[in-house]
């Protein structure tokens, strides 16, 4: 079977070199040269265009950063995979973006004989590494079942949900839930920062109850050195956050702690997060109770 893999960035790359340990045979792109030199160095195929390495692939994978770099790179009529796919291939992609691009997109490829899955990730670049992430899967079943070694060779899990779009809409509600997990995280350290009190001791005891989360876990080290180097950096996680309320407003449900994070993220992009970890909220916390911290060591 012949990948041919788009978006090589935080996420991309290394998903795609566990479908090389995987065994499978490779053409990479990226928009732009410094992801692609490890590729190159390996002597794995680099393309100028998608269209170039959709023309001979049997399956293209995408892992981009959103709508705009999707449209381009899958949909894009001279330069896009969708003008040279072969029927018959399956498209899968792994971005967060927007379901209704999902299923627009879905359809274009259908009218040439191709499937399309949107397939969202959970996890992150540690994950990514791992070859542990969880696949959310939307599009025809029989694909899905189809695409199962190829989500085997870089995650632990895939879900199939149901029809197009249904991937990347659960993938939003995650995120939403992921964001506000960040926001409970910034709020408890906030109290215990101001208060003068041990930051350490405070995620010892929040990690054995009831307020316990992924972000607790996951962002630990991250926040108690101060050290944001991107997994996820904030930008993305607006974005997200942007696309999520698009997506409650369409279907005309209030969420207002989707509503406040979003705010916040935005704060925290327009004051120098943009390109931290997600995590970096809690700086904005800081900055708004008056507690800024500077980085250990
Ligand atoms: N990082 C995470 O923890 C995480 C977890 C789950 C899901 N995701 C989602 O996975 C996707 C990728 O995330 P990431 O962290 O890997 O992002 P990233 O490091 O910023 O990589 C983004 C990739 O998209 C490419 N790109 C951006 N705009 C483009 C355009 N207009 N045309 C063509 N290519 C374009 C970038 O190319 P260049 O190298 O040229 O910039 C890069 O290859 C996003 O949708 C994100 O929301 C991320």
């Amino acid at each position: 079977m012949r990948i041919f893999f788009a978006g090589l960035g935080t996420m991309g790359a290394p998903m795609a070199k566990n479908l090389l340990k995987a065994g499978y045979s490779l053409t990479v792109y990226n928009r732009s040269a410094k992801a692609l030199r490890w590729f190159q160095d390996q002597g794995i195929r680099v393309v100028e265009t998608p269209a170039k390495g959709a023309e001979d692939a049997d399956a293209i994978i995408t892992m981009l950063a959103d709508d705009d770099a999707v449209s381009q790179v899958l949909g894009d009529e001279e330069t896009g995979c969708i003008r040279s796919v072969k029927a018959g291939a399956l498209v899968i992609d792994s971005s967060t973006i927007s379901p209704s691009l999902s299923r627009s997109l879905s359809t274009r490829f259908m009218v040439k004989g191709v499937v399309m899955l949107d397939a969202p990730v959970t996890g992150s670049a540690p994950q990514a590494q791992d070859g542990t992430l969880t696949f959310i899967v939307g599009g025809k079943e029989d694909a899905y079942h189809q695409a199962e070694p190829l989500f085997r060779a870089m995650g632990r899990r895939a879900v199939y949900i149901g029809p197009s779009g249904s991937g990347s809409t659960v993938k939003l509600a995650n995120n939403i839930m992921g964001a506000i997990n960040m926001m409970a995280v910034a709020e408890g350290l906030s109290i215990v920062q101001k208060s003068g009190l041990d930051a350490e001791k405070f995620f010892d005891v929040i990690a054995g109850g009831g307020a316990n989360n992924g972000m607790v876990i996951s962002k630990r080290e991250k926040v108690l050195n101060r050290r944001y180097t991107p997994d996820f950096t904030a930008r993305l996680m607006l974005k997200d956050l942007r696309l999520a309320s698009h997506l409650a407003w369409n279907l005309d449900i209030p969420l207002p702690g989707l509503a406040l994070i979003s705010n916040l993220y935005q704060i925290a992009c327009h004051t120098g997060a943009s390109e931290s970890d997600m995590s970096a909220l809690l700086e904005t916390y800081e900055k708004l109770s008056g507690t800024t911290q500077t980085p250990e060591g």
